[in-house]
């Protein structure tokens, strides 16, 4: 298949363009289209037959539900069999649009393919003008997971979309680098009270500041529970060499470096290590309290390590708080080796 490439403008966005990508999501065909989290992979929410075309493009699991993303709350209440209480409609008001994905009841309209066959469905409303514009233009929600082959770090811009998707989708969408740079979190609201599925772009310490109950999901805590959220039992962002990623405070995990020969090891981590220590590649995420700068930058270096030449990666841990613990989430999943200092 020939994949269109569609360079939108995000500051000045040409209607004719958005008009171009909706004729493909009309068609049945996948659209990859920005979003502030990471580049989405989209089809009409309502179409089995496009959807299907999203699980084949990217070798993705038929267990794995996917998150229908909405443009107003008219798309929502087409979506959704559940009543919108107070309580979670101020979750909405606090945080939509942007990057929380919320799991309701579904309606007989969401096809079981999209839910992976759960009595449920992850809805988001993404804040980027573009995927909002098509949406809205395309008069149905869009079902879309990240961009990108399945197991591999999510889409941070256009061109890793065409690096795993070309030749496999109808279209790409050109536009700028997704400024938040992880996918959002997943609050389930379809049981009280509500719990944390994924960790994300919004933290559970920003979730508690208006639901005080919020938790996380018991396989967040320990590794004994089975995830509600199917994605999360699979491996994920691995990059193909191995990657170690070292726990524990700072001091221990500089103490720790300075033991190693790093010859040929790629290290990932943040300027309070790099600029005391003296090793030939090297990658800084920034300081090591800018959990958002580092999570812009995490999977575009962890794609690009694979063009370098190093035989494997070390990578320190965050504090394991606010966003640190996303940053840590997606460590751990992509880690093929972790030690505890
Ligand atoms: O930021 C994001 O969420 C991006 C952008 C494109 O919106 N999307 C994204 O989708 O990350 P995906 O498919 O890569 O991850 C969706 C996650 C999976 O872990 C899936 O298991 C979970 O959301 N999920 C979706 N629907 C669910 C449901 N009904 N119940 C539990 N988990 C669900
Ligand atoms: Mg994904």
């Amino acid at each position: 298949m020939k994949t269109i490439l569609i360079k939108i403008n995000t500051q000045n966005i040409d209607e004719t363009k958005i008009q171009q990508a909706k004729q493909f999501i009309l068609n049945h065909e996948c659209v990859a289209m920005p979003t502030e989290t990471v580049y989405g992979l989209a089809a009409n929410a309502f179409s089995p037959q496009a959807i299907s075309r999203i699980f084949e493009a990217k070798g993705r699991p038929s267990d794995n539900p996917l998150i229908v993303h909405i443009s107003d709350e008219a798309m929502l209440l087409d979506c959704i069999d559940q009543e919108i209480t107070l309580e979670i409609r101020t979750i909405m008001n606090a945080f939509w649009p942007g990057p929380l994905t919320l799991v309701f009841k579904k309606s007989h309209r969401i096809p079981d393919v999209v839910s992976a066959g759960l009595p449920t469905v992850g809805i988001r409303m993404p804040n980027h003008p573009i995927a909002l514009a098509l949406i809205k233009a395309s008069c149905v929600p869009l079902a879309a997971p990240s961009a990108n082959i399945s197991g591999k770090p999510s889409p941070t811009k256009a061109s890793h979309v065409y690096d795993d998707l070309n030749g496999k989708i109808a279209a790409i969408i050109e536009a700028d680098q997704s400024h938040i740079g992880v996918e959002s979190t997943v609050l389930d609201v379809s049981t009280s009270p509500f719990t944390v599925l994924r960790k994300g772009g919004i933290s559970i310490e920003q979730l508690q500041m208006i639901d005080a109950d919020i938790k996380y999901d018991d396989a967040l805590v320990n590794n004994i529970s089975t995830p509600k959220s199917p994605g999360q039992k699979y491996k994920h962002y691995a990059p193909s060499k191995p990657m170690l990623l070292l726990e524990g405070s700072l001091e221990n995990q500089l103490a720790y470096l300075k033991t190693i020969s790093m010859d040929d090891i790629l290290l990932i981590s943040v300027d309070e290590i790099i600029q005391n220590i003296n090793v030939p590649h090297y990658f800084s995420l920034g300081s090591r309290h800018d959990f958002e700068k580092a999570m812009n930058g995490l999977f575009e270096i962890l794609r690009e390590s694979e063009f370098l030449s190093i035989s494997s990666l070390i990578v320190t841990a965050f504090e394991d708080y606010g966003l640190g613990a996303t940053l840590n989430d997606r460590l751990r999943k992509a880690a093929s080796e972790k030690i505890n200092l």
